[in-house]
């Protein structure tokens, strides 16, 4: 068993405009390392389509130990169209898949925040939007992105059948049901668990098996179950009715974009991918943007670090106890939007633009 090294950040930029967000994060953490007398040490390697291109894999072996042995791995993005025609096995996405599964990263958090300086930024009336406060907690290891048996097989008279799996076991649930309900405790106390219960037996082993764990460990939390379709469908109507909702992994994918954009941008939102703690308290982690590559504005200095920045506050908060630190990025997060600075993506009439690094300069000088 590789064992964690304290304090070291393994930085993966990955692709498109992922070195750009990343890149304002490693000045961050070494602003940190000057100013707050703190030791983080970074090391920086490829992921993605980055990595397929210099070693025909899209994450060696050696980044991967690498990553394993890191208290936290801080990921930009992965993936672009050059890369779309590769078979499965090599595309970039799996260096993430691979991280995510094996690092056993299994509960996912997506806040979504409308920052108040931003409601005007969201395609929804503010009024529906403004204060919101979401946390989804997605299951990050199981369900269809990894069961078996999966693949492409043929069949008769040339047609061709592709197959996935959708699996849960109880374990599974209620490893991540409880962060969801530990969440709530410290939240608004509010738990939805959303499924599909009434077309597939998974869904109704999740619902039975969250309603359990409820009944015996969280009586005080307040719980309630939700179809996966209908809560898409209330995030739009009343999204402020949300506190945590916690839902399986192909679920938690697709709502967690939604929510995403009741904020007014993908380019604000990060993620945090935690494992189990073991018996020392240590935890496997990793922080990402919750947008991706997006190859149509990398290289030009032009995309939002914001999102990539939160998730470093996040790792300060989750993996690294530091919770002060983590409030004074936010923090200083909120002062560039309160002085009126924006990157294109959330730009609006009477604000001043600013490039990627002009952003990520601005929030350093908020640190001081
Ligand atoms: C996400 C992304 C990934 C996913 C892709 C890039 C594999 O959409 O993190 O939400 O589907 O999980
Ligand atoms: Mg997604």
């Amino acid at each position: 068993m590789i064992k964690l090294k304290k304090r070291k950040i393994l930085l993966l930029p990955g692709d498109g405009i992922g070195p750009e967000v990343i890149g304002e994060v490693r000045k961050i953490i070494q602003w940190f390392n000057v100013n707050k007398s703190l030791d983080f040490e970074i090391d920086e390697d490829l992921a993605g389509g980055a990595a397929y291109d210099k070693h025909g894999t899209p994450i060696t072996d050696e980044v991967f130990y690498k990553a394993l042995e890191s208290e936290v791995v801080m990921l930009g993005a992965v993936g672009g169209p050059k890369w779309d025609n590769l078979e499965f096995e090599k595309k970039p996405e799996r260096a993430l898949l691979k991280l995510r599964k094996e690092l056993k990263l299994f509960a996912n958090l997506r806040p979504a925040i409308c920052f108040k300086q931003l409601v005007n930024a969201s395609s929804l009336k503010p009024e529906v939007v403004s204060g919101l406060d979401i946390m989804i907690v997605r299951e990050l290891t199981g369900g269809i992105y990894f069961g078996e048996p999966r693949g492409i097989k043929p069949i008769d008279k040339g047609e061709r059948k592709g197959i996935n799996t959708h699996t849960y076991t109880t374990s599974e649930i209620v490893r991540v049901a409880r962060v969801a309900f530990d969440l709530a405790k410290k939240r608004a106390n509010k738990v939805t668990s959303c499924e599909k219960s009434n077309v597939m037996e998974a869904g109704q082993l999740w619902k039975e098996e969250v309603q359990a764990l409820h009944d015996k460990e969280y009586k005080e939390v307040k719980l309630n179950h939700m179809l996966a379709d209908n809560c898409a469908m209330q995030l739009l109507r009343d999204p402020k009715q949300f506190d945590v909702i916690v839902t399986d992994n192909l679920f938690g994918d697709m709502l967690s974009d939604q929510a995403s954009m009741l904020t007014g941008s993908l380019g604000l939102l990060p993620s945090a991918s935690l494992g189990a703690k073991n018996k020392n308290g240590e935890m496997r982690a990793m922080y990402e943007p919750i947008h991706g590559a997006a190859p149509d504005i990398a290289g030009k200095d032009i995309a939002n670090p914001i999102a990539t920045i939160l998730s470093f506050a996040m790792a300060l908060k989750y993996s690294l106890d530091l919770d002060k630190e983590a409030e004074g990025l936010e923090k200083a997060v909120q002062g560039v939007l309160d002085d009126g600075l924006r990157t294109k993506d959330i730009l609006t009439k009477g604000m001043k633009e600013v490039s990627t690094t002009e952003m990520g300069d601005a929030i350093i000088s908020k640190l001081k």
